[in-house]
């Protein structure tokens, strides 16, 4: 599946989403718009609940990323799907809550917690809190001791393997803010720790190597050394994890780059994941875990794209030509914090072939203000629709009122229907918070 299957172009040479007109939607919802196709949501969700259903009797759970995309309407969504949740904040909790989401299904990360947010997910009643800190487990023993309850935990660990795209590396040592390492014993420490601790129960392991991993092997390679981990705490404490939870970071279509490589085979990442931990179990007399895994962007990335209006166009001769749209890193920070590239079209013209290459602008006060660099499009004007593909993960959620524009809202579109999901933001909404203290008052 990719993005090619989700979008179409209509007898108008328009392009659709989610069965709707993109060139309506804008009409109707006004751009900048974020649009979702909601059958693709639900049709990733299950292509990951599949494989664990058929390839490993059901011993597992898929948990939505739900940073790559948070708002009340997808956990909904995921939950119809039989999907579990990670939130990494107060915040993202406190959204699956009011969605009405099972606490029992949520797993609650971050590498540095808050005592707020710890008792907030006490209290909520949170399943399983990944755990990232010697801190932690001891607010989290106290804090649970207070409450007369036993909190089922995992440890967040590094196994030395780092993936980055294309390719992969395994690292003995690890410089990173997440997690305890494998290589150099620290996580074997904290695992004695937590299992003295009276009021944790350590149900077993997580780790994540990375984010838009094109690489089977080095998921593969994951679930080896975690399997291997675990073998190595049965033997030395006699501790059986009987939990596995290996992140998310399975890559997604942006640009034809990424085509070019492999046009994400999403189940057979999980196959070959599913492969090596009933190898492993076997070799080291292990039980096969109950299976976790977190993907954010290939659940709602290709989902989402988002619409722009086309205005000031500007031609530097000899450089480049810029087109401009009245969006920008506001709704879209990804190129201005990672160069990342993307695929844009004429929405109202989709059916032309691109005959120039241009950048697209944001209307932010900023050069680095980029949406997109060097995309191939037809000849644009001011007032055509912009659509930007594979937008749905890390956009609407790295979204910022930067420079007091709008964060866009929303769409969910299926069937040919679409309704918001975000409200657009108004005005008032940006002085909601603003407070004039009476000696500024005169
Ligand atoms: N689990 C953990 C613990 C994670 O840290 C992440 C992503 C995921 C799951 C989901 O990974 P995914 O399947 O979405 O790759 N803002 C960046 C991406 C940051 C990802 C952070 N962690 C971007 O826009 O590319």
């Amino acid at each position: 599946m990719n993005t090619r299957t989700t979008l179409k172009i209509n007898e108008n040479g328009h392009l659709t989403i989610g069965g709707c007109d993109a060139v309506d939607l804008a009409k109707s919802f006004g751009t900048p718009l974020y649009v979702m196709d909601e059958q693709y949501i639900r049709d990733m969700c299950r292509v990951y609940r599949d494989v664990i259903a058929n390839l490993y009797g059901g011993n597992g759970l898929v948990l939505y990323a739900s940073k790559a995309f948070s708002c009340m309407a997808i956990y909904k969504i995921v939950e119809q799907e039989k999907v579990g949740v990670d939130v990494v904040s107060g915040g993202e909790l406190y959204t699956a809550v009011k969605a009405g989401f099972p606490a029992d299904k949520i797993y609650m990360h971050g590498n540095n917690k808050l005592h707020s947010e710890l008792e907030y997910a006490l209290a909520c009643g949170v399943g399983t809190i990944v755990v990232d800190a010697y801190s932690e487990l001891d607010v989290l023993d106290a804090m649970a001791a207070e409450r007369g309850k036993i909190q089922d935990i995992l440890l967040r660990i590094n196994p030395g393997v780092e993936a980055h795209t294309h390719h992969f590396i395994q690292t003995a040592k690890t410089d990173s803010k997440f997690g305890f390492s494998v290589s150099d014993g620290t996580a074997d420490k904290i695992t004695v720790y937590a299992l003295q601790k009276k009021h944790v129960r350590l149900r077993g392991y997580h780790c994540h190597i990375g984010s838009q991993i094109f690489e089977k092997e080095s998921f593969r390679l994951a679930a080896d050394k975690m399997m291997a981990f675990m073998a190595e705490m049965k033997q030395k404490y006699s501790f059986i994890a009987d939990k596995l939870n290996l992140g998310g970071g399975y890559g997604i279509w942006y640009t034809e780059e990424d085509a070019k490589v492999s046009v994400p085979q999403y189940a057979q990442y999980l196959e070959a994941v599913i492969e090596e931990i009933k190898a492993k179990a076997k070799e080291y007399s292990l039980q096969e875990p109950f299976l976790l895994i977190e993907p954010g962007r290939s659940i709602v990335g290709e989902a989402g794209i988002t619409l722009y209006t086309v205005g000031a166009i500007k031609e530097i001769p000899g450089v480049k030509k810029y087109v401009a749209v009245d969006g920008g890193m506001f709704d879209n920070p990804r190129y201005a914090l990672y160069q990342a590239k993307y695929t844009a079209l004429l929405a109202n013209r989709a059916a032309e072939k691109a005959t120039e290459v241009v950048s697209i602008a944001g209307k932010c006060c900023e050069s680095g203000d980029i949406v997109c660099a060097d995309v191939s499009l037809p000849k644009a004007e001011t007032g055509d629709i912009l659509a930007v593909l594979s937008t749905g993960a890390y956009n609407y959620s790295m979204a910022s009122n930067y420079n007091r524009n709008l964060i866009p809202p929303v769409v969910l579109a299926k069937d040919g229907k679409a309704e918001y999901i975000v409200r657009p933001q108004s005005y008032d909404d940006l002085i909601r918070n603003d407070v004039i203290p009476p000696r500024l008052q005169s």
